[in-house]
């Protein structure tokens, strides 16, 4: 645990800079607002009754978290496409967003074609590529994010111009409020997390001891923080390169709950997480409780993590923004460099020429 506190051994480790980006994270968030404020939109895309957005990995949870954030005050669904086939249901009455971090996503370039086939209203948020460059052929609007980051770290350039948007051409309430509160308590979280302050002090670097050498599960709760859950365990996957899971209450009380019944030598190698708000549904505050009393002696140990802040989007971030932190220093902890994904660059090289 003390490398945690050694920022020369930090450097060594963590060569790219992952955990510097991750602490300028409100920062990013703060200019992904202006892209969404600066960005031209045409009359024609207001005229919508449903909403898609279109990406993988890293460029896809923007989507999910725009689902949750979205479909709570707004009768216009969202549909996350996250594959190589539009649904049926996506037509020229859609907004749909596509979104590739690099633009080169043969996934989401599919269906991107599809959207365009089907005269789907598009807008691409986007650091380049093949996106970029059709986007731009097709006259379509296009957010320009930076370039050099890991798309998993771009996360506010990939998600938030999406709500300024949609908040700017009247399709869902101002998010003026909820955004100023989110990027206030972000800043705030940026520096209780932060790499100087020191592991007895930080949660964060606590909870990534406690998660070393176990198997991390990440439950959160359906309408609010599953996609936070679902992006934990993304960091864990791809940031400190461990197995991680993820499953949302109350869903899991009807399936994985008996799944931690048999092998409790085995299953004592998980630890649980439980993505927590102090306003979530009673019921499920309830299902939490219960389920802790039930599963508690064949599991290695269950921490919970809490939402701050009175917005959905402020609570969904929050909750978000603690694992990215557990995330890397996980990674720091298990010596590996945050950075990397070599699978995930190798698997593209493979099917890159091989159609
Ligand atoms: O985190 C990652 O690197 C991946 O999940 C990518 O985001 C994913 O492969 C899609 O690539 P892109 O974001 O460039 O569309």
């Amino acid at each position: 645990m003390v490398i945690l506190d050694d920022t020369g051994k930090i450097k060594e480790i963590d060569r790219s800079g992952m955990l510097r980006t991750v602490e300028e994270f409100p920062r990013q968030c703060r200019d992904a607002v202006s892209l969404g404020e600066e960005v031209k939109l045409s009359e024609d895309l207001k005229k919508v009754s449903s909403l898609a957005v279109l990406g993988m990995g890293g460029s896809g949870i923007g989507g999910d978290l725009l689902k949750t954030i979205v479909e709570s005050e707004s009768k216009l669904s969202v549909s996350v496409v996250k594959g190589y086939d539009l649904p049926r249901h996506i037509d020229s009455d859609t907004l749909v967003f596509a979104v590739s971090y690099s633009g080169e996503t043969e996934e989401t370039l599919s269906v991107f074609a599809q959207a365009i086939d089907r005269r789907a209203k598009i807008i691409a948020i986007t650091s380049g590529g093949s996106l970029q460059e059709q986007a731009a052929r097709n006259g379509f609007s296009t957010i320009k994010v930076p370039t050099g980051y890991q798309p998993r770290a771009a996360l506010g350039f990939l998600f938030l111009p999406m709500l300024i948007v949609l908040s700017r051409l009247g399709l869902i309430s101002s998010q003026e409020a909820a955004v100023s509160e989110a990027l206030g308590l972000l800043a705030a979280l940026s520096s209780r997390f932060s790499s100087k302050q020191p592991v007895s002090e930080n949660s964060a670097k606590q909870l990534a001891g406690e998660l070393l050498g176990k198997f991390p599960v990440i439950y959160g709760s359906d309408g609010l923080t599953a996609p936070a859950a679902l992006r934990w365990k993304c960091q864990l996957d791809e940031n400190s390169k461990v197995q991680a899971f993820w499953n949302v209450f109350p869903e899991l009380n009807h399936n994985e709950i008996v799944g931690w019944e048999l092998l409790k030598e085995l299953t004592r190698n998980f630890v649980l997480v439980f993505l927590r708000d102090k306003k979530e549904h009673p019921r499920i505050a309830k299902r939490m409780e219960i389920t802790r009393e039930l599963i508690s002696g064949h599991v290695g140990a269950i921490h919970q993590v809490w939402c701050e802040g009175k917005s959905r989007l402020a609570k969904i971030l929050s909750v978000l923004y603690q694992g990215d932190f557990v995330s890397v220093y996980l990674a720091l902890l298990n010596g590996a460099d945050p950075t990397p994904v070599d699978r995930i660059r190798l698997l593209k090289e493979r099917l890159a020429g091989n159609w």
